[in-house]
């Protein structure tokens, strides 16, 4: 039976969220990663009534300029700097995101690269395999950094900034965060983190962890003049998004001795990594992967495949979508399922 609505996905999903689209909807997905170019993006959404589309779809003016069809783009991730926002709500489209369900996987994942970096475990381990520990070693070899009582600094506190900070309590860690807006007392009490200026941010902190959304202001929210700022035996981690760091600047500050290490997930122009920060031992770099363990992936999907089918009218949450980014855009096409 020919269904009302079809629903591009623009990369492979799990079958099984896949299946419950097709429950209500016409499922046109891609069978393979690919990076499009606006003018492909603009084909593919060109008649569906809902997408579901990764970070590296960038949804703006220029790709929804003349579509007439879509009503909503659910984006996996609950960052969605990837959209235009303001173009979506002008156009009436509604636009969702994944919050909550990937807040401890990634929480989880910061303290996997503060770890590897603090203790130099990807370095130890490519030295090992390349078949170089032979005879004695040194007793001074391989020394890291101690992350157990030291000072843990959270730039961005928010869902995933707060469980980062409430991890640190069991290793027995000082917590201070600075973000836009203090939290209230009763979340800082529970994190058992206190707000400080940035600059005491900087200066303080012995491992610090990015956990800002990107955005013209956060843009190089680290550069050359905050690393200034840094302990040179201090370790930065970057859980948030590419852009957030410097990343030339940052190689520069590693390489010089200006900072002992870092641990990237997320890097300027990615998928390309600056060769910079290729050639550095003491960093642990990763693909963007802070959320991909097999539960929140699937649940994150799932939650992407709810929003848009909620959008459209269908399942459970038939027109409340359980994480809708722009309510202002409601009553423009969605209203007309
Ligand atoms: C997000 O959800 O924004 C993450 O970066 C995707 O893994």
């Amino acid at each position: 039976m020919s269904k009302a609505h079809t629903v591009w996905v623009s990369r492979p999903l799990f079958p099984e969220v896949l299946a419950t689209l097709a429950q209500y909807v016409e499922v046109r997905v891609e069978s393979k990663e690919s990076k499009r170019a606006p003018e492909q993006l603009r084909a593919k959404l060109a008649r569906v009534d809902g997408a579901i589309v990764g970070l590296g779809d960038r949804i703006d003016a220029g790709v929804l300029a003349g579509n007439r069809c879509l009503r909503v783009i659910a984006n996996l991730g609950v960052g969605y700097n990837n959209l235009d926002l303001p173009a979506l709500t002008a156009a009436g489209i509604l636009a969702t995101n994944t919050p909550d369900v990937l807040t401890q996987t990634t929480a989880d994942y910061a303290w996997a690269l503060l770890l590897a970096a603090a203790r130099r475990v990807s370095s130890a381990e490519r030295w090992l395999r390349a078949g170089r520990w032979r005879g004695g070693m040194r007793f001074d070899d391989w020394l890291g950094v101690d992350v157990h009582g030291k000072t843990l600094g959270i730039l961005g506190m928010g869902r995933i900034g707060q469980a980062v900070a409430r991890r640190g309590a069991g290793f027995d860690m000082k917590v201070i965060y600075h973000n836009r807006s203090r939290l209230p007392d009763a979340v800082e009490r529970e994190c058992r983190a206190s707000w400080v200026e940035k600059r005491q941010l900087l200066a303080r902190a012995d491992h610090l962890v990015l956990v800002l959304p990107y955005s013209a202001h956060s843009h190089h929210a680290i550069g050359a003049p905050e690393l200034l700022h840094m302990k040179p035996t201090a370790v930065l981690v970057n859980i948030a998004r590419g852009g957030i760091v410097d990343d030339a600047a940052l190689a520069a500050a590693l390489r010089e001795g200006r900072l002992a290490a870092a641990g990237l997930d997320v890097f300027e122009g990615e998928p390309a990594v600056n060769p910079a920060l290729r050639e550095l031992d003491q960093v642990v770099l990763s693909p963007h992967i802070a959320s991909a363990s097999a539960d929140t992936r699937r649940a994150m999907a799932q939650l992407a495949a709810d929003n848009v089918l909620a959008a459209l009218g269908h399942g459970p949450n038939a027109g409340h979508p359980p994480s809708l980014l722009n309510p202002e855009a409601r009553g423009g096409r969605a209203a007309e399922t």
